[in-house]
């Protein structure tokens, strides 16, 4: 079994929006007995909330479950229980690092999510909360998720 973690602030708009988007892949492609999709926030604001309207409406329109996705925290098991700890922008991986006990601070293990673009247009997934613009996180996790699976089903 495999675990990907993915991990934002809030866990309301882009790591839940990731999570539901391969685990849709991954259902698609006749891994689920396979591999395990999370997601978490290194905040404890929304801890219960289901997705932010803005992503959940993106998730609607493509036709991709998130009924079962509910926001929480992260937790000092998270660095043993999952094999990727997917961080959405930098800030996301710096707390992380912080989080993390020594041994667990890995590259492999935790890295940034737009590690996975070879043509990136930024270093980090810009966090629509502020931005506004859903649309544009949607593209980014389409884009990084493929690339994620094919790493996955090698
Ligand atoms: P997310 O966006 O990290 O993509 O879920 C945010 C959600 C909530 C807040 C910040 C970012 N907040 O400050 O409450």
């Amino acid at each position: 079994m495999i675990r990907i973690l993915f991990v934002c602030l809030g866990n309301i708009c882009r790591s839940p929006m990731a999570e539901a988007v391969l685990r849709d892949k991954i259902i698609k492609a006749g891994a689920g007995d396979r591999i395990v999709v999370d997601s978490a926030g290194t905040g404890n604001w929304h801890m219960g909330s289901i997705p932010h309207p803005g992503t959940r409406k993106i998730l609607s329109r493509e036709g991709i479950s998130f009924a079962k996705i509910r926001a929480r925290q992260v937790i000092p098991e998270d660095f043993q229980r999952f094999d990727r700890i997917i961080a959405m922008d930098r800030s996301n991986e710096r707390d992380l690092y912080r989080l993390a006990a020594p041994s667990e601070r890995d590259g492999q293990k935790i890295f940034r999510f737009m590690r996975l673009l070879d043509d990136r247009p930024s270093a980090d997934v810009p966090d629509p909360y502020y931005t506004g613009r859903f649309d544009e996180v949607f593209r980014l996790v389409d884009r990084g998720t493929d690339v994620l699976l094919r790493q996955l089903l090698r």
